[in-house]
């Protein structure tokens, strides 16, 4: 018996031109495209998803939408809680590809960005795999990342000379700045505060990257931080929701 196919791949950050050619390639014989978490999205990034679905993939598709499980936000136990959650995520994807995936047939799971990055699909499928009660095999289409496209817009190299780059969450940067770095790239950052951070630093600040609504701040973090808190906060208000990310670097980095 032929296994089904899983395909996770990388679409981007919002650009349809984001999508590389295996991208396109990987796509196009596709028979269901199961959608994770969809809750988490805002009605533009299911646009960008069907409009995806609609110009690569060549034949007719089903849209599964797989709901997370309720998730409780502050438990006693952090551990076991998060553990039991992803498990309950991986038994919903599961039982999703069983009813919805003959063998043979070929599903997609839409990355936003690089799925390699900030992004618990390898993780939920690893377990899938793990499990052994749904055979599989699964292959990996990269796409561009925040990181990448935030560097790029802005036309800056991500390290300095020789030096390396962090890439981390706003959470672990509000513990201070990492020892040994002199750039650090942050996501998932609820609420940039930027008080504890030297003044000096150079920060090239990104958010909808990649979209028509696309913003880009730069310069020195004493000078432009409380700007882009407050672009954020109107920008976040104008859409009802917001992605951005920021490279900060030290300026003997450069
Ligand atoms: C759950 S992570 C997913 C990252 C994704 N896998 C990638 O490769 O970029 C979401 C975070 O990525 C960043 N991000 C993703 N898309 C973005 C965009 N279009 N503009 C700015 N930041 C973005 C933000 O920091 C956001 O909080």
């Amino acid at each position: 018996m032929q296994d089904r196919q899983i395909r996770v791949i990388g679409i981007g950050t919002g650009d349809p031109e984001h999508l590389t050619l295996q991208a396109v390639r990987a796509l196009a014989d596709v028979d269901a495209v199961f959608v994770l978490d969809k809750r988490a999205e805002t009605a533009d990034l299911v646009e960008i998803r069907r409009r995806i679905c609609a110009a690569h993939i060549a034949k007719p598709h089903r849209v599964i939408a797989v709901e997370d499980p309720p998730r409780e936000r502050r438990p006693a136990d952090y551990g076991s809680t998060v553990a039991a959650w992803h498990a309950a995520r991986a038994e919903r994807l599961e039982a999703a590809f069983a009813e919805h995936l003959a063998p043979g047939a070929v599903g997609a799971i839409l990355a936003w960005g690089d799925p390699a990055l900030y992004d618990s699909v390898l993780r939920i499928l690893d377990r899938i795999a793990a499990r052994g009660q749904v055979a599989f095999t699964r292959t990996v289409i990269p796409g561009l990342s925040s990181v990448q496209v935030l560097a790029a817009r802005h036309g800056v190299p991500l390290n300095g000379i020789g030096g390396s780059v962090l890439i981390t969450t706003g959470r672990r940067l509000a513990a201070g700045w990492p020892e040994d770095v002199g750039s650090v790239v942050v996501m998932l950052d609820g609420d940039p505060t930027f008080g504890h951070l030297d003044p000096d630093l150079t920060i090239h600040w990104g958010a909808y990257l990649g979209s028509p609504d696309e913003i880009l701040i730069a310069g020195r973090l004493g000078s432009v931080g409380e700007a882009i808190r407050r672009v954020r906060a109107e920008a976040r208000e104008r859409h009802g929701w917001i992605m951005d990310i920021y490279l900060l670097r030290r300026s003997q980095a450069a």
